[in-house]
């Protein structure tokens, strides 16, 4: 097993340059799009604070379904454009949600989330997956998780 850790005392700039690092060697020799989603999640859930849910859905056909992820049991099958994980996968954008209980149509899969970070995964112009992030701390999440987790992304559409 891996135990990585990051200095608490980092800035979100470099926590998440870290991030990328740790998400890099972890993947970098795998071809196999699973066993680099799950160990991602967890990687994830190991190094970043105040998550109640991380991982992945992928685009199948017009709907997302589950993938590795961390936290609880989460629902399977998510149509495009329904919720934030479906919107996000269906417009091509990153979904930054302060309040979930403000976003229309969120889907409630562990009701202590309170705030929600989706970024899509793009293969050129196609969505082929999403990260879902779920916080039980209203905005967890702001501009500077979002630029973090969307260098992630990027780094990690190449590796599923
Ligand atoms: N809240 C998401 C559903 C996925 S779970 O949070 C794991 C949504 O509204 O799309």
């Amino acid at each position: 097993m891996y135990a990585y850790t990051l200095d608490a005392s980092l800035g979100p700039q470099a926590f998440y340059a870290e991030l990328v690092t740790a998400a890099d060697a972890l993947t970098k020799d795998e071809p196999d799009a699973i066993a680099n989603m799950a160990n991602l999640a967890a990687l994830i859930w190991q190094l970043v604070p105040d998550l109640n849910w991380a991982g992945f859905y992928r685009r199948i056909g017009n709907e997302l379904v589950l993938g590795p992820f961390c936290g609880k049991p989460a629902c399977i099958r998510i149509p495009l454009g329904r919720g934030v994980c479906g919107t996000a996968a269906a417009t091509g954008t990153t979904l930054l949600v302060r309040d979930v209980h403000a976003f229309p149509g969120h889907i409630a899969c562990d009701a202590e989330s309170r705030s929600e970070l989706v970024v899509p995964l793009m293969r050129g112009r196609d969505v082929i997956a999403v990260l879902d992030l779920d916080s039980p701390v209203p905005a967890r999440f702001a501009e500077a998780e979002q630029a973090g987790f969307e260098a992630l992304a990027a780094m990690i559409a190449t590796r599923i």
